[in-house]
């Protein structure tokens, strides 16, 4: 019930918020879109989302006194906050065994959704016999510092300890002290994550390796940093999978916005638009309604998921024609398709959620990543726009963001290269129809550094509850990972015996 309030507004807000900054200048705005392995709740994927809230009761919640800055000594560095984490000890072989630990790294969400929707770790338990342990991120769901989300959120200054290299030294110093606390010394620990979870599952295992012994990292845009990656990729890959569902409705997307600038320049278009669109308050601008289609493509594309694949619907309520065969009824019958009968559409009132506040500040500050829309897209050509949107982070926040921190800290410009006799034991698991595996490690760098992935899949796939109306492809993927941490682990126990 919380989190369907929470998915829904969570790319509108954000958008919203921003618009009313730049109102001046903005076509686009300069968002980028949200990483998270759980899209949308909207009608369509409901009955999937809920499938994990049987196992919660096998989790026990713990908080762990966290230390605020990790990185200097000032006194008020020293101060803590309680961060929460779960155990799930139900599989668990035991610290004698040396059994392994599998540790979900929370992203910026609360951690309660993950539960429910990510359950590789659940569903691989037995096999590993693991202790299950989930993580939540700081400044996210009851993990908050300074005392209340009010005060946490309130400026710079509070804000200032809310990044990357702060949340993966909080998971190494849980780990340790699970590991300490359960005498599980030589258990094995490997991190999984997936998204923006899926690039700190990475990192981790680069910054940590005498924490972590591996990393499944699912869907994580590791590369969609500075030039690495081209800027168009993320919106060509939603217009791909449109255009891969119907080239009509393909077609009647792209000649659909230069038709809301039409009608919305006459006399009268905003209310002829507000009432084609039913929407829930009259449009004050046509860029309201051209942002929110623009999530809901890019939310289809990156949360296509078996068995309803939402591309497919949103394009079936297109080329349906249900609500009139013109252009303007055709993209209706889209969002209708998508968001199912509702009584009003585009511009709902909703309460702007944790993860459109927290994220909006994390790309403001390090997770710069750019995307724009290229020549080849179903949406007019806008390239990103750092000084646009560098001005807008400064209005929100009075900061600067640090567009090359990213791979100044992790690294990311020639991989390849880099990684193949430095790194060692990661997945990086894509499905290719999900818009940011244009910013994914998508071919082997070494024996160990490995790339799974799948030509149908969509978003953190992998890392969800595995399912009765899994294809095949998917089954087979998990086995592909399964296969690969099962071989680290007897390399690692090997090891131990040895040493
Ligand atoms: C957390 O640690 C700090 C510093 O050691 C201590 O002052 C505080 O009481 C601890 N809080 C809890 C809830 O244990
Ligand atoms: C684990 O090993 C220790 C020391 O050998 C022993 O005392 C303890 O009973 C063992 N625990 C279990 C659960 O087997
Ligand atoms: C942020 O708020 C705190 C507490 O009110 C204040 O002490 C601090 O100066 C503020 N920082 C900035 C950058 O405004
Ligand atoms: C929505 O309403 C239309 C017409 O009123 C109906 O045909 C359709 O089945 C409804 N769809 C859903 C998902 O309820
Ligand atoms: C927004 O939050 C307020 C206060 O918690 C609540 O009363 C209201 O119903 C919420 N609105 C929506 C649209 O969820
Ligand atoms: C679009 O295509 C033209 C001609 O091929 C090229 O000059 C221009 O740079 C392209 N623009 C974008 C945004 O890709
Ligand atoms: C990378 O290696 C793994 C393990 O051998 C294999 O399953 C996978 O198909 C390879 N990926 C690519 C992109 O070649
Ligand atoms: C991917 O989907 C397409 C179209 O639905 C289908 O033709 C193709 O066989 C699928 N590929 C795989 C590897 O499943």
């Amino acid at each position: 019930m919380h989190r369907a309030m929470v998915f829904q507004s969570l790319f509108l807000l954000p958008l919203l918020l921003l618009f009313s900054l730049t109102t001046a200048t903005a076509k686009r705005l300069h968002t980028i879109p949200r990483l998270s392995p759980i899209g949308p709740r909207v009608w369509l994927d409901h009955p999937d989302q809920i499938l994990g809230e049987s196992v919660r009761e096998d989790f026990e919640t713990f908080f762990y006194n966290q230390t605020l800055d990790h990185f200097n000594y000032r006194p008020e560095s020293y101060d803590t906050f309680l961060q929460r984490y779960l155990i799930n000890s139900k599989y668990w072989g035991g610290a004698n065994a040396s059994a392994p630990i599998l540790v979900y790294l929370g992203a910026e969400a609360p951690i309660d959704g993950d539960l429910d929707a990510v359950g590789f770790l659940v569903d691989t338990a037995v096999e590993f016999n693991s202790l299950l342990v989930y993580v939540e991120h700081r400044y996210y769901g009851k993990s908050i510092p300074f005392g209340s989300r009010e005060e946490a959120l309130k400026n710079a200054s509070t804000l200032g300890y809310f990044n990357s290299a702060q949340a993966i030294a909080d998971y190494a110093a849980i780990i340790i002290h699970i590991k300490k606390t359960l005498q599980a010394k030589d258990s094995p620990v490997i991190v999984i994550g997936g998204s923006y979870g899926g690039m700190l599952a990475s990192w981790f295992r680069l910054k940590y390796p005498h924490i972590a012994l591996g990393a499944l990292a699912s869907s994580a845009p590791v590369l969609y940093f500075d030039d690495i990656t081209p800027q168009y990729g993320y919106y060509a890959l939603v217009s791909k999978d449109f255009r891969g569902a119907s080239e009509t409705c393909y077609q009647t997307i792209r000649e659909s916005w230069e038709e809301i600038d039409e009608v919305a320049s006459k006399p009268d278009g905003l209310s002829i638009l507000s009432k084609k669109f039913k929407t829930c308050n009259p449009l004050t601008d046509a860029s309201e309604l051209k942002n929110h289609l623009d999530s809901m493509y890019a939310n289809a594309a990156q949360y296509n998921k078996p068995p309803t694949y939402p591309v497919n619907k949103v394009c079936g309520g297109i080329d349906g024609c249900g609500f009139g065969d013109d252009l303007l009824g055709r993209v209706f019958g889209g969002l209708v398709a998508y968001k199912g009968n509702r009584s009003c559409y585009v511009n709902e009132p909703t309460n702007q959620s944790e993860t459109s506040v927290g994220w909006r500040w994390q790309t403001c500050s390090e997770m710069v990543m750019p995307i724009g829309y290229g020549n080849d897209s179903m949406f007019p050509p806008d390239p990103f726009d750092l000084k646009a949107y560098i001005e807008d982070c400064k209005s929100l926040y009075d900061v600067t963001p640090r567009f090359h921190w990213v791979t100044t800290y992790y690294g990311g410009h020639s991989i390849r290269l880099i990684l193949q006799r430095f790194a060692s034991n990661i997945i990086f698991s894509n499905g290719l129809r999900d818009p940011y595996s244009s910013g994914g490690v998508l071919e082997n760098i070494s024996d160990t550094v490995v790339a799974v992935k799948t030509v149908n899949g969509s978003h953190c796939l992998d890392i969800l509850f595995a399912k009765e109306t899994d294809p095949e492809w998917l089954v087979a993927q998990r086995k592909t990972e399964i296969k690969i941490i099962k071989e680290w682990i007897n390399k690692y126990y090997a090891d131990l015996s040895r040493f």
